[in-house]
């Protein structure tokens, strides 16, 4: 398909109006000058990939010989250079900042913001994380079949203060299927991970799949502390509900290890244990690991947590566009077939979503496609006001993927305050190189 590929573009466009540009160049890049806080090379590959339960995938792809790629941690406020250098993936590769609001130039999807990067090529990117959370990096060429190989790895922007209490144990798990394995983190003996009976654990579960995923603990009550990273405002113990992450959506769950002799087993997924945290053996034996059944429920985002000021008025939007993704029978790149749409239209003329700077955009998404669609829109977070009708309650819940069941709509609000040209897809990779794209332009 055109668009994964770097080739076509959407021609079409809704609710334009005669904009103003106010946007110069230098706020679509990063800071061309100053010296690096982090500065990392990642080097793609095709090779095979051994995970950490020793299974080879044959024929992936790596960064710096490994699936995930490194972990790259950065801070709040420092500049972050990434220089991608592509040895032998054949159809190129980008890196997309997953989540992470950079400015568009650096936001790497190849045919959008940057060409795909050649065997033998090599890409700069540099950024200045403004948020603390948690985020991941993937390849957006051919991503379907690049990220579900292997590239992509998690990154972290720690606070610029620190946060109190900070977390004695902060682990980091994407969570990822392989060719029909599920592997947990990637680094050879990450889990489990040992902490002291009180320390404050801090589990970063990232979804990495097509598909959403749930998490939860066992063993200990948790609280959800971030979602998408955004910080949860007033989270409150939870038992005995799982956390629905849609994909490349991320939870940061925090537990306080119980007394000496316990087990905490994080679950993701159909009831897999995969994280584990237990406290040093000091008997030399390992204590007895809770039951780990899936809760039946999820958290209902839209009542957990305590409200607090979002920084603009939702309902007071300066644009207001209806989003329906459905499915009708036409052609997408020559081949006939029952495809998704959106408002109608099958890509690649799909209409962009047209704004101007500061704008307030209210956006009304329906789905009656027949299945799940987590849309991800780059370079912004949105709020979501309503859940089928009801109104979100706790916390402000932003988020940058909104998990569109079929059969749902979602109400959300966001600030145009990031120029560019913005991919807004879904995040199961397949449904998005069969055509579920659009983009949303500042004119
Ligand atoms: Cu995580 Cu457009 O992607
Ligand atoms: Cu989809």
């Amino acid at each position: 398909l055109g668009y994964v590929d770097g080739g076509g573009r959407p021609v079409e466009t809704h609710g334009a109006h005669a904009g103003h540009a106010g946007t110069d160049v230098a706020t679509l890049t990063g800071p061309p000058t100053g010296t690096p806080a982090v500065n990392v090379t990642l080097t793609a590959r095709q090779e095979d990939i051994t995970l950490a339960s020793g299974k080879v995938v044959k024929a992936g792809y790596t960064l710096n010989h490994t699936s995930p790629g490194p972990a790259i941690v950065a801070r709040q406020g420092e500049l972050v250079q990434i220089t991608l250098l592509n040895e032998s993936v054949p159809g190129g590769v980008t890196l997309h900042w997953h989540g992470l609001d950079v400015p568009n130039a650096e936001d790497g999807v190849a045919g959008v913001t940057q060409d795909a990067v050649g065997p033998g090529q090599r890409h700069v990117y540099r950024f200045v994380p403004q948020r603390a959370g948690t985020y991941w990096y993937h390849s957006h060429q051919v991503a379907d079949e690049q990220v579900r190989l292997g590239l992509y790895g998690s990154l972290v922007v720690t606070p610029r203060r620190p946060v109190s209490p900070a977390p004695d144990v902060d682990v980091t798990a994407p969570v990822h299927t392989y060719r029909g394995t599920r592997a947990v983190g990637g680094v050879p003996g990450q889990f489990p991970v040992q902490a002291k009976p009180g320390d404050l654990v801090r589990i970063r579960v990232i979804d990495t799949d097509d598909g959403s995923l749930r998490t939860w603990v066992a063993g200990a009550s948790y609280r959800l502390v971030a979602l998408d990273g955004r910080d949860w405002h007033g989270p409150t113990p939870v038992t005995g509900r799982a956390v629905l992450i849609g994909a490349g959506g991320r939870a940061d769950l925090e537990f306080t290890m119980p007394g000496d002799g316990a087990q905490v087993r994080v679950g993701v997924g159909g009831g897999t244990t995969s994280v584990l945290v237990s406290p040093p053996a000091g008997t030399g034996a390992r204590p007895p690991a809770p039951p780990v059944t899936a809760p039946k429920d999820d958290l209902d985002l839209l009542t957990y947590g305590t409200p607090a000021d979002v920084g603009f008025d939702p309902q007071r939007p300066d644009r207001t566009f209806d989003y329906r993704i459905g499915r009708r029978p036409g052609f997408v790149d020559g081949k006939p077939g029952l495809w998704w749409s959106i408002n109608g239209h099958l890509f690649p003329d799909v209409p962009m979503f047209q704004v101007s700077l500061g704008d307030v955009v209210r956006m009304r998404i329906t789905n009656s496609s027949g299945q799940a669609h987590p849309m991800h829109l780059h370079g912004h977070h949105v709020l979501v006001l309503s859940h089928n009708g009801r109104p979100s309650t706790g916390s402000p819940w932003w988020t940058d993927t909104v998990p569109v069941k079929d059969g749902d709509t979602y109400v959300v609000a966001f600030v145009a305050d990031n120029p560019g040209v913005w991919a807004d897809h879904c995040h199961n990779l397949q449904h998005a190189s069969q055509g579920l794209v659009t983009h949303l332009e500042y004119t």
